[in-house]
């Protein structure tokens, strides 16, 4: 006994627990359960505080159970026949075990205690001209075929005897009822019996028949892989409707060993007779990829009414995915944006850049002692397409007057006297750039002079600027009617397309852009130079 106390007194520090308070009439009968009715063999062991007196029950031999008035089934404690002595402080659990136990305050009221059976009171509601059955609560009664229930009357408080059910009621039969379960143990009845306050309202029962969640169309999150469940609650009639799961229009069943399953509960609502809350709970034990295509669908079907809800799943994008799809669609989209606008104004970006940076920006500061931006050198153009006289010279005055360039002229600045492909040579050392315009008629030096060159001029990597004229263009793209020097060049330089006079403004951006920047700062007085 010793030993039993100190576990009793382990078990106790191991579990909160929270009291059931149970009210039984005197000379009734009350089941304890320490369980949920699913007993697995375990002993377990009672402690019973009435008074100054505590007392452990856990395997009592039949005589002793007897002379108690208790029955020890399995895991519950049945008194038969509740007295005054049984009233007190129940505790239970588990002897080989430490798992939770369970309490109970046990009230045992006598008819004349009256105020006491408010505890053992339960409400029903029914509305008036409908039908109203009585129900008789199912509380602390045994859950074993060991007591056999042999039927449930009703009375009226006043003892007359009553019917359960009302096929018209009135408000007339509101009022107190008390209700009788009667059980066969050992050759002996026992009742258990129960108050109910039967409300009857005037008025329409609130309550329409329908599935009331979830609602048709809802998505619900689900994350893969893990367990999920979709729980669908509706008012049905009790006597033929039911409430399933459909996937694909096929039933999902309810064994619970499978992947996904549904298992369904029952409410009666007391307030009315012939429906019930049912809920069907759609479970996964696990969510696959091709549930997330399938459609689900909770179905109440009954004689008067079919009603479908649809359900479909849908992954669960964690937050931080989402905010980095976004930053990254936002870094691309502004990428793109950047890269557009350049490539669509890269010219004017920059000449823009160089007019603010100035000269010594981030192209050309190095003072690389050449003394010229550019040197302006003519190459024979087949047909009459290439640039006058006139257009060259407007060509070389605006360059220099307009936009500051110092430009090297065969005919103004090379000393006479040198062999001429020397001096051309020097020319191009003492430049920046070389610009390439056709001309016609041929000029001096003349397009022989090119000729010779035309292979140092690539080797030198020269920077080169050809200029085009429309005309040119379709003679160098019938290949073999331009100069085969010439073609070389074409492909080692930019070009830039000459539209005929005056030049417009994309021509000197193009042009502009292809050239360094002037070394020189423009000259103030612009003498607008009508070309
Ligand atoms: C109680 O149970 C043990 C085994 O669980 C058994 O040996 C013992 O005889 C039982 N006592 C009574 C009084 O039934
Ligand atoms: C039962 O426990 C309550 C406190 O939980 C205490 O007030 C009461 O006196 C106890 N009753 C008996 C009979 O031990
Ligand atoms: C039953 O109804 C009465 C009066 O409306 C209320 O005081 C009591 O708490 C109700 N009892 C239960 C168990 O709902
Ligand atoms: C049980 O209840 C029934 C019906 O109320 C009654 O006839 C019977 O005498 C009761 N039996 C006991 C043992 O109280
Ligand atoms: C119930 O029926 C009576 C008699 O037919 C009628 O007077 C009363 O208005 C009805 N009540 C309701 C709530 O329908
Ligand atoms: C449940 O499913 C399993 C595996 O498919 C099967 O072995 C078992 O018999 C099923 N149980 C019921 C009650 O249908
Ligand atoms: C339905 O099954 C799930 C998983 O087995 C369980 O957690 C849940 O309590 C069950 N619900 C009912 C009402 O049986
Ligand atoms: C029973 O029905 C009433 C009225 O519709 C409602 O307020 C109450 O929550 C329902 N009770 C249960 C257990 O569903």
């Amino acid at each position: 006994m010793f030993l039993l106390l100190l576990f009793l007194a382990f078990i106790s520090g191991v579990c909160s627990m929270t009291t059931k308070e149970i009210y039984v009439r005197a000379g009734d009968l009350v089941m304890l359960k320490c369980g949920e009715c699913k007993y697995d063999g375990t002993v377990v062991l009672w402690k019973l505080e009435t008074g100054q007196k505590t007392q452990l029950y856990s395997n009592m031999s039949a005589s002793e159970q007897q002379r108690l008035g208790l029955v020890l089934y399995q895991d519950s404690l049945v008194i038969l026949s509740a007295s005054s002595n049984h009233q007190g402080n129940y505790t239970c659990g588990p002897l080989r075990n430490t798992r939770c136990q369970m309490a109970f305050r046990l009230t045992v009221y006598s008819e004349s205690s009256r105020e006491i059976e408010f505890g053992n009171r339960y409400n029903q509601t029914c509305y008036e001209n409908q039908t109203c059955e009585l129900n008789c609560p199912e509380e602390n009664v045994p859950c074993s075929t060991a007591w056999e229930l042999l039927g449930i009357t009703w009375h009226k408080e006043n003892g007359a005897v009553s019917d359960d059910f009302f096929t018209n009621v009135d408000v007339g039969k509101s009022g107190v009822y008390i209700c009788t379960r009667s059980f066969l143990y050992s050759d002996q009845t026992y009742n258990a019996s129960f108050t109910v306050v039967l409300d009857v309202q005037t008025g329409k029962p609130p309550t329409n028949l329908g599935i009331y969640s979830p609602k048709n169309g809802k998505v619900v999150e689900v994350e893969l892989g893990k367990t999920a469940e979709i729980t669908c609650t509706a008012l049905i009639d009790s006597s033929d409707g039911s409430l399933f799961w459909l996937r694909n229009d096929e039933f999902v069943e309810k064994n619970d060993t499978l992947r996904y399953f549904y298992n369904d509960t029952f409410s009666k609502n007391a307030s009315l007779d012939d429906v019930v809350w049912m809920s069907a709970t759609l479970v996964f034990r696990e969510v696959l990829e091709e549930d997330l295509s399938a459609e689900f669908r909770c179905k109440l079907e009954s004689a008067e009414l079919t009603l479908l809800v649809s359900v479909t799943l849908d992954k669960t994008a964690g937050p931080s995915y989402v905010i980095l799809t976004a930053c990254i669609a936002c870094i691309v989209v502004v990428m793109a944006v950047i890269v557009a606008t350049y490539v669509k104004f890269k010219i004017d970006v920059t000449l823009f850049l160089r007019g603010k940076l100035g000269s010594s920006g981030c192209q050309s500061n190095t003072s690389d002692e050449k003394s010229y931006d550019a040197f302006l050198m003519c190459y024979k153009s087949v047909t009459d397409g290439g640039l006058s006289e006139e257009d060259r010279k407007c060509l070389a005055s605006t360059l220099e007057d307009e936009f500051g360039y110092s430009i090297c002229l065969y005919d103004r600045d090379v000393l006479p006297g040198q062999a001429i492909a020397e001096a051309v040579l020097d020319c191009i050392e003492q430049s920046r750039a070389v610009v390439l315009v056709p001309s016609f008629p041929d000029p001096e030096p003349g397009s022989a002079v090119l000729s010779a060159i035309h292979t140092s001029l690539v080797e030198r990597k020269t920077r080169l600027i050809f200029i085009n004229t429309e005309q040119t263009e379709t003679e160098a793209s019938r290949s073999g009617s331009f100069p085969e020097s010439l073609q070389l060049l074409s492909k080692a330089g930019n070009s830039v397309t000459w539209k005929g006079r005056p030049p417009s403004t994309s021509f000197w951006k193009q042009l502009r852009y292809h050239l360094p920047a002037p070394q020189q700062t423009p000259k103030m007085q612009l003498l607008s130079q009508e070309c």
